[in-house]
């Protein structure tokens, strides 16, 4: 099947007035992108009693939420501090999902006081901390309880779940304080785009589940990958919606199906608009300098990722080009060894499929501070997150 050619959501005069708007760098999501993103997904897994929870790890900025709650998504936290942000931006917290690790007794004191719906966990120790916070709260109505499981055949080598063989000894903790087990939570791996590699593991993993006597509902997790690159595999969602419904509805009793897509629903709707400040020519390449930096977005360098780097140039003529970061950071690219149409001073490049892992996991290395953020909507922008300054890296410290 022929991948259509990457392209952005917006046009090149568009982006040069958002940018004389806002200021480069600028983050610009696209609020119709991510709304067809969503619908997409929705659409796809038909089973009748399921739920989406976005995964705010992957975009916590407040009007994205604000999008994911008003179309009638849950959210998946994977801290306190997501739960935190979904709060402010309007879920009920009955609709949040707390899969993540490690939680203090304090931070879940807090999170029973926000009456986030479902926990689940991922050692015995921390069901027994949380069995042991809730005996001393006066929680009226408990949280449901899942484990996340880990299944050492699929998941190799992961310090993250509890494995079947802990089942009764996670039950017996619950029961001692009238809780019952009754979630399965499982995570396949992050940024998984062959399909097969979900649908080939739920047998076994709808076997581990039966094996929990008060069995009620599976969270299918995120790790769905998305296409960062044309040609490339891409995860096909109404595949495996069908096979999971289609498994799911074999059981004698109505199994809840939560599922928690993260980049696979966001990633498309983010662009990182950048403008060019310098560029050299070095043995044949070129090599580009853009008023950002891998502190602003720090998933291609940093952590190996891929973001496919356009100009707005209609020149068919690309060469070989490096797009460097505003400081002498080793490895401080956000493009290596890419096609790029030749670029000037001035030129803007955009940073597409940046909606996932981009500006939350922006950080003040470097000492660079973070770009704006602005959303598309209703052929209109707004900005939703102000520029940072210099006073911003002054914040929380003390000379005294
Ligand atoms: C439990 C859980 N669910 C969902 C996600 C979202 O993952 P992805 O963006 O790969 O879908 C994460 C990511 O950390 C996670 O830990």
């Amino acid at each position: 099947m022929a991948v259509a050619k990457k392209a952005v959501t917006f046009s090149k005069e568009q982006a040069l007035e958002l940018l004389s708007c806002y200021g480069s760098p600028l983050y610009v999501y696209d609020k119709e992108v991510l709304l067809r993103s969503i619908e997409n997904i929705s659409a796809a897994v038909t089973y009748p009693n399921r739920s989406f929870h976005f995964a705010a790890v992957t975009n916590g900025n407040l009007a994205i939420l604000k999008i994911f709650q008003s179309v009638g998504w849950g959210l998946h936290a994977n801290t306190p501090g997501d739960v935190f942000l979904g709060l402010h931006a309007g879920f009920n917290p009955a609709n949040i999902v707390y899969s993540g690790s490690n939680l203090t007794d304090a931070e879940i004191v807090k999170m029973l006081e926000w009456s986030v719906g479902t926990f689940n966990l991922d050692s015995i120790a921390q069901v027994e901390a949380f069995c042991e916070v809730l005996a001393k709260s006066r929680v009226k109505s408990p949280p449901k309880l899942g484990l996340r499981i880990s299944l050492p055949n699929i998941t190799r080598g992961s310090r993250i779940g509890v494995r079947i063989e802990e089942f009764a000894e996670a039950i017996k903790i619950a029961d001692s304080v009238g809780l019952k087990v009754t979630g399965i939570h499982f995570y396949r791996g992050t940024g998984t785009n062959a399909t097969e590699a979900f649908t080939r593991v739920i047998g076994e993993l709808l076997d581990a589940c039966s094996l929990l006597p008060d069995w009620e509902f599976l969270d299918f997790g995120g790790g769905f990958g998305y296409n960062y690159r044309t040609n490339r595999l891409t995860f096909d969602w109404s595949e495996f919606g069908h096979f999971l419904t289609t498994k799911l509805s074999k059981f004698n009793k109505p199994i809840q199906l939560l599922i928690e897509p993260g980049r696979a629903v966001v990633a498309g709707c983010g662009t990182l608009l950048v403008t060019v400040v310098s560029v050299k020519w070095r043995d044949g390449k070129q090599v580009v300098g853009v008023d950002s930096t891998v502190s602003n977005l720090s998933v291609i360098s940093v952590h190996g990722g891929y973001r496919e780097i356009l100009s707005f140039s209609e020149d068919q003529e690309l060469y070989q080009t490096d797009v460097c970061g505003n400081t002498t950071f080793s490895r401080d690219y956000l493009g290596r060894d890419m096609p790029l149409s030749r670029v000037k001073k001035g030129d803007i490049l955009a940073i597409i499929d940046s909606g996932a892992y981009g500006f939350a996991m922006s950080s003040h290395f470097l000492h660079r501070v973070r770009p704006a953020e602005i959303l598309l909507e209703n052929g209109s922008s707004r900005l939703i997150r102000e520029r940072e300054d210099y006073n911003t890296l002054l914040q929380k410290q003390s000379l005294e």
